[in-house]
């Protein structure tokens, strides 16, 4: 088969790391027979510099186009100091609002391998974990295209009166289809969904709750509970083993995502998908449009200096494989090259432990890392 991608390397590390999930997608194109055509687009900084704006129309229309899109990262200093609307982080969320992903799944779990680098003590892992092990794997499905990203902001008075502000607004059915793709993804999991909001101040979090509550009877071997933002930002250092899939809102999502990457060991490693609603076009045949991104951002300080972890962007190829294309053999393929690669000890310095000559592990830069992915698809 035939699959075309819109390809946005972006700025910073986003073209060194998106490089590597092409050659690993190719490379298994190969071995299972399909090919994957690029649309190489420029969102971010490098179009701003380019053509004065992050997110030109011709972009937005050319990914439209494709069956999926992968995103490396966008951002960095020298566009920092311009006004809100001309930020290359605008592209990503003109993409995200664009394309209508509303659904953005960030997995989170601690890789056997990866225990050296995480900062939890075994003992609190251990005692959070239903089966006792010292690890944890949740997912959070965090809303993508509203909330206070996407509410009305401004600016008002003027001296010392002046005061800005930022919106948080939701609509029943923005909740309602988030928290469905949620439960979903529950009920190919442990059948745990944990709703997470702040309803004890916010009146758009208290309708998040009666949402849920309203549509947990129709998932009845889900078990559905309710946590405050800042219990759940505690709960995930203090046994993370207790959550299956945490779902919420945007900003909520956007800040427990960071979080739970540090507790996997580094934010390198986490890839994410983005899923539109199912296209009723026949022409789309059902398709569902995703943006798949790894959550980690344009890291300026390291880029150009192969430094830069490829995994989460390689990983976040293997969402866009399952998910997208429906190509699960090729996705689980993707997945256990990395974990051969971490077994022979490869990591790159974000994941090191921190007795790595001790462990028996091999420091290397974002192309041997990325060589060594490759080797394990031959
Ligand atoms: C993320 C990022 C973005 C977000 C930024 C870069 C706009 O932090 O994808 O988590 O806040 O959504
Ligand atoms: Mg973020």
């Amino acid at each position: 088969m035939k699959y075309s991608i819109a390809l946005v390397p972006g700025d910073g590390i986003g073209p060194e790391v998106s490089s590597w999930a092409v050659n690993v997608l190719d490379a298994l194109g190969d071995k299972f027979g399909h090919t994957f055509n690029y649309v190489e687009l420029l969102a971010g900084g490098c179009a701003i510099d380019r053509y004065g704006q992050p997110l030109p129309a011709d972009t937005l229309e050319a990914a439209k186009q494709c069956d999926a899109l992968l995103l490396g990262a966008v951002g960095g200093p020298q566009w920092e100091n311009l006004p809100g609307e001309l930020r290359p982080e605008r592209a990503l969320l003109g993409l995200r609002a664009g394309l209508g992903v509303f659904a953005n799944l960030r997995p989170a779990s601690l890789l056997p391998q990866l225990a050296g680098a995480c900062p939890l003590k075994d003992d609190v892992l251990k005692a959070s974990n239903p089966e006792g092990k010292p690890s944890f794997d949740l997912l959070i499905v965090r809303e993508l295209t509203g909330g206070i990203y996407f509410g009305q902001r401004g600016r008002k008075g003027s001296g010392k009166d002046e005061a800005a502000f930022d919106t948080e607004m939701y609509a029943r059915w923005e909740i309602e289809r988030l928290l469905r793709v949620a439960y979903e993804a529950a009920a190919k999991r442990r059948k745990k969904l944990c709703v997470v909001d702040k309803a004890n101040v916010m009146e758009s979090s208290r309708l998040w709750r009666e949402v849920a509550q309203a549509i947990s009877s129709e998932y009845k071997d889900i078990e559905t509970s309710f946590l405050y933002v800042d219990n759940c930002a505690m709960q995930l250092i203090r046994a993370p083993g207790q959550f299956d899939v945490i779902a919420t809102s945007n900003i909520f999502g956007d800040i427990l995502s960071d979080e739970a990457s540090v507790i996997s060991g580094s934010i390198g490693m986490l890839a994410s998908a983005s899923l539109g609603a199912a296209d009723d076009l026949p022409a789309k045949n059902g398709r569902v449009m995703g943006m798949y991104e790894p959550i980690h951002g344009s890291a300026p300080d390291i880029a150009g200096k192969d430094l830069a972890n490829p995994l989460a962007m390689i990983l976040s190829g293997a969402m866009m494989l399952r998910y997208s294309f429906g190509l699960e053999k090729e996705a689980c393929a993707i997945e256990a090259a990395v974990s051969a690669v971490l077994d022979k000890g490869f990591r790159t310095k974000d994941i090191a432990s921190r007795d790595s000559a001790l462990c028996g592990e091999k420091i290397v830069g974002t192309r041997e890392m990325g060589t060594a992915v490759l080797k394990e698809l031959e």
